[in-house]
């Protein structure tokens, strides 16, 4: 078997996260264990592949935790077993390495599933069940995927059942799945640097790197893997996307055989590895004047280092590329554009397979707060549009999901839908840079959804960005998601315990984007805490409120920001009022937001096909939430609600507060039924967001109230 004895030195339910499958949990009893199925003393494979071993590792480990048994592990070279010779097993295998899958499944059943997809099927007799796929990553996924089912279904919880069908009507519940991931690029982003730090990282230091180099804790990086894939996730982008001086040797022999040690961790769990790449490569590595992607030697210089990196890890994905944007070179500089940019980078990786991802986060951050036609919202869609059709095969454009950056509440990008000829992937941001940065609770998997449902009428109704993201709106031969991982090297990974259900749902609504927030959760805490009632109920509840209560206390309305400059933690309403960023509200004593309509403000309204350009631009169909990100209104508009803005405002404020204050007495209900070092920390979490809370509030109807002069009809203290 593979090397899966390297670990870490950590342990733990926090560190388990949702693999713990219940060993020591409070709920799994004996009864569950003892129900072992007839299947699970044995496991025969036929074949030989290095993501086989870990997918027979994970079960063997897996089984042990969830039945206290060792199953029998049974490697045989030959084919051609009969039905009738075989005693109780779980038998698995690819269409093409083993006869297991020939034997049991049909033709119809096989041709239902391609690529990363797999089957499960248990026997009339409950002797045999049989794990089919057409590649070894699909065995993989189907063995966390059985596991997960196996640890929802003890307890006789609800959520895992529901994937399993029941075999006919006398017939006790016979496992039968078929899962296909909807996106074929399942993808994390790293903003880890080299020295150590994580670009907006909230969970400890980097698991990657220290001082300048590579870890030698494989270990750990291997145990995140194994996290990773058991959601689904099939890439990885290990640095971050501002790439530095040091970083930019990546690509060097100084720093490829530590990439080819990490790609290695990350291969034996079906995840391929990327790296983000510096523009300027040419000039900082390679010693050339330019980065011009039309001059012969700069094109020269990267086949000629893409082809080294290919020698060292030859699975390698390709580069990801943020350029031109937040003073990070690019195409710009020579007067070339981003297809110039992203077809030179996709010349060089061609030969082997590999693929240019390249950022849409491209805006004037160097703008005059005074100018109000320049639009940050607009600049992605301005940018990219034009160039629709001028990529090459292998380039994928990654947009974030919003038009200005990962805020509580924006629009969606309008970039989704407007280019039908050009490889898109959806970016998200796990990592809770504006959302609270894993120290307030924000479970952003209900956001996610509402982007990802969408309906952009594109192509008519129907046109919702989870069809553009997974390819099939236009028929493209690459789509799917990214992104910004949470995790550090804190014992729990994400900083906040319960925020590792962001990491988790991201990578099941990857595979999945039709499961829903509530599925994800429920399945999330019940995997991580077990089955006992009162603890599924609480935390679910805490997990699916958490966002909207985060919107409360936070900025209003859609208009985002009200930050502190640079780290982002905390209120400050002016923080970046008359900075360059172009991340404005405009608030005066009159009215606040930011105008995109067509016919008075910046035009933006228009980067939407007519159905939503038309909801948008009108004051009587703009959605209340967005309101202030769509229009510039007096305090005393009436929104749809029947409130006024600044009663709005007020309102949720104090409501949010008392939310937030909801939430930690609801986690204190849970003292002595979860893991106490979960519990403890996650108290002093949500006390601490209680607080904080307070601090949103007081200074968000504070600054309103100076600026409006408007009373709160209820009368309540404000300063
Ligand atoms: C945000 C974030 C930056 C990050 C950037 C990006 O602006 O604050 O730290 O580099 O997004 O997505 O590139």
């Amino acid at each position: 078997m593979s090397q899966t004895t390297i670990q870490s030195g950590l342990s733990g339910p926090q560190y388990d996260a949702w693999l713990g499958y219940h060993a020591a949990l409070p709920g799994a009893n004996d009864t569950a264990r003892k129900a072992a199925p007839l299947w699970s003393k044995r496991v025969e494979v036929q074949e030989q592949h290095e993501v086989m071993d870990t997918a027979l590792t994970e079960l063997s480990q897996g089984l042990g935790k969830l039945y206290g048994v060792q199953p029998e592990m049974i490697k045989s070279q030959t084919q051609g077993s009969q039905q009738n010779e075989r005693g109780p097993a779980i038998r698995l295998g690819t269409w093409a390495g083993s006869d297991f899958a020939a034997n049991v499944l049909t033709d119809a059943e096989r041709a239902a599933v391609h690529g990363e997809g797999f089957i499960i099927r248990e026997d009339e007799s409950q002797r045999e069940l049989v794990i089919g796929s057409e590649t070894p990553q699909g065995i993989l996924y189907a063995v966390f995927h059985l596991l997960r089912e196996l640890t929802l279904k003890q307890e006789g919880a609800e959520a895992g059942a529901a994937a399993v069908a029941v075999a006919t009507e006398s017939q006790p519940e016979r496992i039968v799945i078929n899962e296909q991931p909807v996106n074929s690029l399942r993808m994390i982003n790293q903003w880890d640097n080299v020295d150590g730090s994580i670009e907006r990282g909230y969970a400890g230091r980097s698991i990657f790197y220290e001082n300048g180099e590579f870890t030698q804790d494989i270990g750990r990086i291997r145990d995140y893997a194994r996290l990773l894939a058991s959601t689904g996730i099939n890439a990885v982008a290990i640095n971050n996307v501002n790439v530095h001086r040091k970083e930019s040797l990546f690509l060097t022999e100084r720093y490829l055989g530590d990439v080819a040690k990490v790609a290695a961790a990350f291969r034996a769990y079906g995840i391929r590895l990327f790296l983000s790449a510096n523009y300027a490569s040419p000039i900082e590595v390679g010693g050339l004047q330019t980065a011009d992607p039309l001059d012969e030697q700069v094109r020269e210089w990267w086949s000629i280092q893409t082809a080294k990196v290919y020698a060292a890890i030859p699975d390698f994905g390709g580069y990801l590329i943020k350029a031109d944007s937040e003073n990070r070179p690019g195409p710009f500089t020579y007067n070339r554009d981003h297809a110039d940019g992203a077809n030179m980078l996709a010349e060089a990786l061609r030969p082997f397979g590999g693929l240019v991802i390249w950022r849409c986060f491209v805006y004037n951050c160097k703008q005059d707060w005074r100018d109000r036609s320049t639009d940050r919202a607009r600049a992605a869609y301005d940018h990219f549009k034009p160039l629709d059709g001028r990529f090459a095969d292998n380039v994928i454009l990654q947009i974030k999901n919003g038009p200005m950056d990962f805020q509580v509440r924006e629009a969606v990008s309008p970039l989704f839908g407007a280019m039908e000829d050009t490889n898109q992937i959806i970016e998200f941001q796990i990592t809770q840079e504006y959302t609270g940065q894993q120290r307030h609770l924000a479970f952003l998997v209900p956001q996610w959804k509402e982007v990802l449902d969408f309906d952009t009428y594109a192509k008519g109704k129907g046109s919702e960005i989870k069809r553009i993201a997974d390819g099939s709106l236009y028929q493209r031969p690459y789509s799917g998601f990214a992104a910004v991982s949470n995790i550090g090297a804190d014992a729990c990974w994400t900083g906040h315990p319960l925020a590792q259900a962001n990491l988790y749902g991201y990578g099941r609504l990857g595979w999945n984007p039709d499961l829903s927030a509530e599925q994800i959760a429920d399945e999330w805490v019940r995997l991580t805490f077990g089955h006992d009632e009162q603890v599924v109920e609480r935390i679910t509840g805490m997990l699916l409120s958490s966002l909207d209560i985060y919107e409360n206390y936070t900025a209003p309305l859609g208009v985002g920001w009200m930050v502190n400059p640079d780290h982002h933690y905390g209120p400050n309403v002016d923080g970046y009022e008359y900075s360059k960023w172009g991340t404005y509200h405009f608030a005066d004593r009159y009215g606040i937001g930011v105008d995109r309509t067509v016919k008075s403000g910046t035009g933006y309204t228009s980067q939407y096909h007519p159905e939503n350009a038309a909801r948008y631009e009108s004051l009587e169909t703009c959605p209340d939430e967005l309101i202030l990100f769509f229009h510039h209104v007096p305090y005393t508009h009436v929104l749809h609600s029947g409130k006024t803005v600044i009663q709005h405002i007020y309102d949720t404020h104090f409501e949010g507060v008392e939310q937030a204050e909801a939430l930690a007495e609801t986690w204190r209900e849970l003292e002595g039924k979860v893991d106490p070092v979960i519990y403890s920390k996650v108290a002093e979490l949500q006390a601490e967001q209680a607080e904080h809370a307070k601090e949103w509030r007081d200074m968000i109807n504070t600054y309103f109230y100076r600026k409006s002069g408007i009373q709160d009809e209820h009368a309540r203290k404000i300063y």
